[in-house]
């Protein structure tokens, strides 16, 4: 089983990040784990790009997704709700006409903030969004690492019990993932 990760942070010191580097080593025997490239590496979406041919790295990123067997978005909150980077990734995967690589993509959400509701109110919006992708996203457990900055530090999480729920989640995935094979 494979799955990708996309990260709505592009700070190089992200708490979303690390989280998102700490997947492979917390992920079910099995299951490889690779990071889809930065958010940053695609325009601003503007139809007259895509009009003019979608850009390679959309098309790049479009086909990692839609070859794994699950995709999992890690991301901050802004002003409560996604970063405009992960929204505008979204919104160009979303332009794949061929394949729409989301619709039917099994589909996992968490985020860290060092604010006490761990990101909530961007998965909220998050799903709302993946609705109209028509991503199947898993409900349950969630994870929200609220006070992240008490729990990773240099880029790595040190508190065990974030860990251990994390790895959780992932197992959980993995079911719902193969439930959708
Ligand atoms: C934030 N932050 C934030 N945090 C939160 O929990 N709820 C929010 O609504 C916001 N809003 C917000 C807006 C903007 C523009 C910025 C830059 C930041 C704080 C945010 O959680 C914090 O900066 C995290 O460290 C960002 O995630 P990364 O980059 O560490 O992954």
């Amino acid at each position: 089983m494979k799955w990708v990760v996309l990260v709505g942070s592009v700070r190089k010191g992200s708490y979303n990040a690390a989280l998102a580097r700490a997947l492979p080593g917390l992920a079910p025997e099995g299951v490889e784990v690779a990071l889809l490239p930065s958010v940053a590496s695609l325009p601003i979406y503007d139809g007259d790009i895509e009009a003019a041919g979608m850009p390679q790295a959309v098309t790049d990123m479009g086909g990692a997704v839609a070859a794994a067997d699950g995709l999992v978005i890690v991301t901050p909150e802004y002003n409560y709700s996604v970063p405009g980077g992960l929204k505008n990734a979204l919104d160009w995967l979303s332009r794949i006409k061929e394949r729409q690589p989301l619709k039917g993509k099994p589909t996992l959400i968490m985020s860290a903030s060092p604010g006490a509701l761990g990101g909530a109110r961007a998965q909220y919006h998050l799903r709302q969004i993946l609705v109209a992708l028509d991503a199947p996203v898993m409900n349950m457990p969630e994870v929200m690492v609220s006070q992240a900055n008490k729990k990773i530090e240099d880029g790595v999480i040190t508190d065990a019990g974030t860990s251990a729920f994390i790895g959780k989640q992932l197992a959980a995935f993995q079911g719902f993932v193969e439930k959708h094979l």
